[in-house]
């Protein structure tokens, strides 16, 4: 059912610092920073040749990620995002087989304008799982 590796989420504690982090030491090419304030997050995306890492920083005070960052001050992996082709039927079989869809189940548009869904990472070995429909 999951297809390719959308991408890997961090969280870190300085946007500006990790994106050039990613960019002059490592070699990648980091976008633009953008805030998604419904999502409560600003992101720089790095990309790959074979996938993405989405850095994750804080915005506003309600954000999801500030508990994550007050446990992890220095940043850590939040998730990973498995493409599926149709996000309603994966949503389906997957509470068919008792994993738990996060929220009220149904799909939000994310980051990259594409319908997205959470599960719970205790169902999956302690690892936050995003599935995006492509
Ligand atoms: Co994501």
């Amino acid at each position: 059912m999951i297809g390719r590796l959308n991408h890997v989420a961090i969280v870190v504690p300085d946007l500006a610092a990790a994106a050039a982090m990613y960019r002059d030491t490592l070699g990648a090419t980091v976008s633009v920073t953008q805030d998604l304030p419904e999502h409560g997050v600003t992101t720089v995306f790095v990309e790959l040749p074979n996938t993405k890492i989405e850095l994750l920083h804080p915005l506003g005070k309600g954000s999801a990620i500030m508990k994550f960052l007050e446990s992890n001050p220095s940043g850590g992996m939040h998730h990973v995002c498995y493409e599926v082709d149709d996000i309603l039927a994966a949503r389906d079989r997957l509470k068919q087989e008792g994993a738990r869809v996060l929220g009220d189940g149904e799909p939000r548009i994310g980051a990259h304008g594409k319908p997205v869904l959470f599960l719970h990472p205790k169902d999956f070995f302690g690892t936050l799982v995003e599935l995006e429909q492509v």
